[in-house]
Formats: C-alpha cells, structure tokens, sequence
C-alpha cells in the first residue's frame, strides 16, 4: 500500500489525491446574487445531499486563487441573506457549466458570458434559477461553517423545480435515468456520465 500522511505532502497534493478518489462527484451549478444585484454563476463539486429531515445540502468552498478572497459565491452567501439554488447538471448543460467556472471580477456575470437565461420565478429566495437546468433546488443557508480556507455552507432545501419529462405521475417519482446527470471525475477536466446502472437488493 501506498501510504500517505497528508501534513508531509506539498500545498495542492491532498486535493490531487483525494479529488482522484472520491469519485463521482455530483455537481452543484449554483445561482446567487450580489448586493449589487448581478447574478453570479458557478459549479461546485464538494457537494452533496446530507439530510432529508429537513432536507440539507452542503458546499465547499475554497478561496479565489488569484486574489485569496471568498470566491463570489461564497462572498455572497455571507453577504445577504437571499439564499440561493442549486441546479443539477446533464449533458446538455455540461459545456455552460464548464464557462461558468471562469473566475471573473465580482461584478461581471457568468450569466451572460455562458448566454444562460435567468427565470425570476423562484419562491422561497431572492435568487433567480437557470432556465435549462433539468433541476433547481431553492436553498436558505442554513450555517456556514469555516475550517482553515475552507467555507462550508450548509444550505436548508426548500423548494424544487423539475423540469415535467422528468416526472412520472403516476408513481411519484423522478425519472433519474432519463436526466443524463454528469458527475465530475479525476484531474481537472473529466467528468462521467450516469447512464451506466446496476441495481442491488437491500438484505433485510
Ligand atoms: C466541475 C467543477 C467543480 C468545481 N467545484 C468546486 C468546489 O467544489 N469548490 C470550489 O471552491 N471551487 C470549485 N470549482 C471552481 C469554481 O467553480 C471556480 O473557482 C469559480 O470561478 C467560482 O466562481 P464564483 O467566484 O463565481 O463563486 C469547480 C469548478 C468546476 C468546473
């Protein structure tokens, strides 16, 4: 076995290594606004559902590089109190997605650079939602929690849009296998699909 004490290795190395491990990651494509009002876009993969009771999602969020300041998402969160969504990426979205990583200055929006349209129809936030994202969850943040750089948000869910082709009637259920969701992957740039399915009975 390859052995690994993580306060030996040089800065960037533990993110190398365990980014490569935890695999898939799900990613949050996450809308916010700032105090000036312009819309802020960006994907987040130290993301996951944590909780259904009430149902909690977290993000991590680490400092911009180029400046060592929140990044704008996270400047905005503990900013104003205007929560924020979360929307579920598919194949379709994955390029806009990936143009919405660009670190631009605060008051740029990557709305517009990624040609995203803003649907103001959100209910329980102040933020608008991505019109072509299959899923939007509506957040409040509910802490936000600092460990050395890293910041933490841990946001309450509070409402759900899904897009109808996604939901059977019938059973009361979300059609997962027909959304192509993406996960991110090792390195930098890959990403998996989730086309791939095996099921298993749960022993009683
Ligand atoms: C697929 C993907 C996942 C990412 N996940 C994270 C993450 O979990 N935490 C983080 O700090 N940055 C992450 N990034 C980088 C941010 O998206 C990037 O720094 C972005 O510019 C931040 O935007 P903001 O300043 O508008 O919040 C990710 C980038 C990509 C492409």
């Amino acid at each position: 076995m390859k052995r690994f004490d993580l306060s030996e290795l040089s800065a960037g190395e533990p993110y190398k290594l365990l980014a490569s491990l935890v695999v898939p990651r799900p990613i949050a494509w996450v809308s916010t606004v700032a105090d000036t009002g312009v819309v802020n876009i960006a994907p987040y993969s130290f993301f996951n559902l944590l909780g259904s009771d009430p149902p909690i999602v977290a993000l991590g969020i680490a400092p911009a590089k180029r400046t060592g300041e929140p990044k704008d998402t996270g400047h905005n969160l503990g900013a104003i109190g205007a929560g924020f969504v979360v929307h579920l990426v598919d194949e379709a979205s994955a390029e806009a997605m990936n143009q919405t990583a660009a670190e631009l200055p605060a008051g740029e929006s990557e709305a517009e650079r990624a040609n995203l349209e803003p649907v103001y129809d959100t209910v329980t936030v102040a933020v608008p939602r991505i019109a072509s994202a299959p899923a939007a969850l509506e957040c409040r943040v509910a802490e936000i929690v600092c460990v050395g750089n890293n910041r933490v948000v841990i946001g309450e869910v509070l409402f759900v849009h899904l897009q109808d082709r996604l939901w059977d009637d019938e059973t009361r259920r979300v059609r997962t296998e027909e959304a192509h969701f993406i996960g991110r992957m090792h390195g930098g740039g890959f990403y998996t699909r989730t086309g791939d399915l095996f099921a298993l009975e749960r022993p009683r």
